[in-house]
């Protein structure tokens, strides 16, 4: 890019943090997108490191006058490509906004600047000894704000949600450069249109959220792990509405396959604890007091135990049960070097059993390879399509296309959690109808009127 625009950013926010040195730049350009699918990075592009949301205000400002790309970036974990720059553009990094700014105990709220990540967020809330803060969508390097307009799912999302429920308020950069607040630390708020709710999942299209209040809850007082063993995966998944209908709603449901744990528990140096079974159900409790905790326990054993589990695995221990959150966490790190993608499609959790069928199918008439491991309790499946021969399956898209069909047929979504990203901007048609479609173009040209902001992401206006 011109040096002149080099210079520009420089009397902004300082020589130090504007780098145009291509060398300086390379873990900038891609994130966790398995490679085969990730867009291509234009490489023309400058990365910024703005201190602040006046800071980011004035890069705004002078890319909205000048009509340059600017591609908010968080730390780079999303699988959709939509951090990658796929034009000429400034790279505006959040890493220095990291000050986590105050715990409100007593209204249970941590507001954070947008770069603070989930690691921090945990570790913040560990020390507190009396908050929690339940989601867990992997990797804990993410940063808050990437999780926002991501709107992040992740294990821990049954009990209480997506981090769409755990946002109270944010502060936001416009694309034109204006810093407004919206929401603050109160529960109920039902001032006009929700443009906070907006922006949660708009992925970096709307607004580069600068400043977050989260909402946390009381930490618990006991917390379970348990891992249930059955020989196959209908017998799992058909335990789930069983689970959930005697009134125990768990942190984490997750559903997983021998194969797929093992391999994860190699990539990172574990082992995988249980000896039984080739389909797992691995919950995660949380209760004020142990003793009725056991009685859940109990119930659920019975349950397991009537639909032909095998023996349960329990942990109690904070390092046990984090060894088997890792490994859960590391199924898609394990994966990633032999897949051509990955897939978040989501279905009601009466209709689990039926898609992964579907999928085996799909997997069998195009002779490949299609493990599935995912979050049995809020439907949420991720497909893996394997490399054939170590190259991308020539037809990949003709089989994403018919998992998509089928899952929608079963009235589900084609994402319940990675997003739309840049990847699956061809795939929005066959989800969302021309309305749908069209509105989200006409909000995305009220907030971006010359569409500076991480275009050709979720909607591309470009092509109409
Ligand atoms: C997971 C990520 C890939 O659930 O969403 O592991
Ligand atoms: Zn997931």
């Amino acid at each position: 890019m011109k040096d002149s625009i080099v210079k520009e950013l420089e009397n902004l926010i300082g020589e130090d943090w504007v780098i145009d040195d291509e060398r300086l730049m390379e873990d900038y350009l891609s994130d966790e997108t398995p490679s085969p699918v990730r867009p291509e990075a234009d490489r023309d592009v400058i990365l910024v490191k703005p201190k602040n949301s006046q800071e980011i205000s004035e890069i705004l400002k002078y890319a909205n006058r000048k009509s340059i790309s600017v591609v908010p970036r968080g730390a780079g974990t999303g699988l959709c490509g939509a951090a990658v720059p796929v034009q000429s553009s400034i790279i505006l990094s959040m890493e220095r906004l990291n000050d986590l700014i105050e715990v409100d105990e007593d209204n249970f709220t941590m507001t954070c600047q947008a770069g603070v990540t989930l690691e921090d967020i945990l570790e913040r809330v560990r020390e507190s000894e009396t908050l929690f803060f339940p989601p867990h969508p992997g990797d804990e390097g993410a940063q808050v704000g990437g999780l926002v307009v991501e709107n992040a799912g992740g294990a821990r999302a049954v009990k209480y949600g997506v981090l769409r429920n755990y946002v109270r308020g944010m502060e936001v950069v416009l694309p034109t450069g204006e810093i407004t607040s919206l929401g603050g630390k109160v529960i109920k708020n039902n001032t006009g249109l929700d443009l906070m709710h907006l922006l949660i999942g708009s992925e970096g299209t709307l607004g580069i959220v600068s400043r977050v209040t989260l909402r946390l809850y009381p930490e618990p007082q006991a917390s379970v792990s348990l891992i249930v063993p059955f020989e196959g995966r209908h017998e799992a998944i058909g335990t789930v509405p069983q689970i959930l209908k005697q009134g125990m709603i768990p942190l984490a449901m997750e559903y997983m396959e021998r194969d797929l744990v093992e391999k994860s528990a190699e990539h990172i140096g574990k082992k995988w604890p249980v000896r039984e079974g080739d389909a797992y159900l691995y919950l995660v409790l949380t209760g004020q007091d142990k003793d009725s905790l056991y009685s859940k326990c109990e119930r659920i054993n019975e349950t397991c135990d009537s639909r032909g589990s095998q023996d349960v695995l329990v942990a109690e221990r904070r390092k046990d049960e984090e060894k088997i959150l890792d490994i859960r966490s590391n199924i898609y790190t394990a994966l990633e070097p032999e897949s051509a993608d990955i897939l978040d499609v989501t279905v009601p959790i009466t209709e689990i059993g039926r898609l992964l069928d579907e999928i085996d199918s799909i997997a069998e008439e195009h002779d490949l390879d299609i493990p599935v491991y995912g979050h049995a309790g809020d439907g949420n499946l991720h497909p893996h399509i394997r490399l054939k021969d170590g190259r991308k399956p020539s037809n990949m898209e003709r089989i994403k296309d018919e998992i998509y069909e089928k899952t929608i047929d079963l009235g589900g979504v084609i994402t319940g959690e990675h997003g739309i990203g840049k990847t699956r901007v061809k795939n929005l048609p066959q989800a969302l109808d021309d309305h749908q479609i069209s509105l989200m173009k006409k909000i995305k040209k009220v907030f971006d009127p010359n569409n500076i902001l991480n275009p050709k992401t979720v909607v591309d206006i470009d092509e109409d």
